[in-house]
């Protein structure tokens, strides 16, 4: 028999739901993208976020629902994010989550939100089975995972500081670029030359597979830095394009790596800076060179939706993952609880 989920997901600065079958078919995909409001302030401004949640999840579960063709009623269960994420963002969804599966007599399934991008990966290849390695690097994390089972992953490295994405962002602002930095990094390093600065690729110790991206950070501010004191002018494109390409190595080195050390035959790469098209073309190219199967969504389930909890809720249904209505939101959550 079909399952189908209602998926939501409001994290962040998305207002998210979905309807996924079986937890490879979308039926629908709402997303609601708050972007515009926060652009002005150079970043999320979380009381804006759960305003914007309130006012705007109704209609996007309603239309999440329409889309699909299908009620309420066809419903098998409800998957909400629950963690990690900003608090109260994370509390319009997963009160309106309970208020639904209440109301509905149906079942309610929590979600971590790492899981959910990893699980991004299942509805793009319908043959993807685990195991195999994930990196997930987003605006709020950078995670080596090794995904033993849908529902079991056990993290291999992590960054120690900044996360690639809050990188991109930080690097985005100080260039002038505007929010949210990584694509327009992305855009701007098409036209610049990756190899005209060298910015440091860090490697903790050779056993590590760890990341730390506040190193590159500092060596980009610098160089603008001494730069402006020296009257010299500044490429912007050869800046976006050397700290991308830095970014990028070190991701791309620790996750094959891993995927070596573990015996492993498959990258599945997730996360907002998936999209990111150097780290997409990288990561191929060596991945070919070493026989490693490399695998990625399309940039819409890349960045934050609601698609990925409907499938993560959905291995997590069939496990027999319930929430009851003491469910809180959880900012900080670890991927191997
Ligand atoms: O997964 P996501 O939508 O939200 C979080 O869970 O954080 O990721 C957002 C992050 C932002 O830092 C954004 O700048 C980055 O992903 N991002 C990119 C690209 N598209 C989004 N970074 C690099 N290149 C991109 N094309
Ligand atoms: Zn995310």
């Amino acid at each position: 028999m079909d399952k189908l989920i209602l998926a939501i997901e409001s994290s962040c600065d998305e207002t998210a739901a979905a309807v996924v079958k079986n937890g490879r078919e979308i039926l629908s995909n709402i997303i609601n993208t708050q972007i515009d409001l926060h652009k002005i302030y150079g970043g999320v401004v979380p009381e804006i976020a759960s305003r914007k949640h309130i006012e705007n999840i109704d209609a996007v579960i309603e239309e999440a629902l329409s889309q699909a063709n299908v009620t309420i009623n066809d419903i098998d269960a409800i998957a909400v994010t629950y963690g990690p994420g900003l608090v109260g963002a994370l509390l319009v969804g997963v009160s309106y989550a309970k208020g639904y599966a209440y109301a509905a007599k149906k079942p309610l399934v929590p979600v971590h939100h790492i899981k959910g991008h990893i699980t991004a990966n299942f509805l793009a290849h319908k043959n993807l089975e685990p195991p195999f390695i994930s990196l997930v690097a987003s605006g709020g994390h950078s995670h080596i995972v090794l995904v033993e089972d849908y529902t079991k992953f056990k993290i291999l490295g992590k960054t120690r500081d900044d996360a690639a994405g809050e990188a991109f962002d930080k690097i985005a602002r100080v260039l002038g670029l505007g929010y949210p930095g990584g694509p327009l990094i992305d855009k701007l390093a098409k036209e610049g030359n990756s190899k005209a600065i060298h910015f440091p690729r860090v490697r903790i110790d050779k056993d590590s597979l760890d990341f730390s991206f506040s190193g590159v950070k500092t060596a980009v501010i610098n160089y603008l830095h001494k730069a402006q004191q020296q009257g010299i002018e500044i490429n912007k494109a050869d800046v976006a394009a050397s700290f991308q390409d830095a970014v990028t190595d070190v991701l791309c080195e620790h996750t094959i790596d891993s995927c070596l050390k573990y015996n492993m035959k498959t990258i599945a790469i997730a996360g907002g800076v998936a999209a990111n098209s150097d780290l997409r073309n990288k990561m191929t190219i060596l991945c070919n060179e070493k026989g490693i199967n490399v695998l990625y969504p399309p940039p819409v389930l890349c960045t934050d939706n609601a698609a990925m909890i409907g499938c993560a809720g959905y291995y997590l249904y069939l496990n027999g993952s319930r929430a009851k209505l003491d469910l809180n939101a959880v900012a900080s959550l670890s991927i191997e609880d």
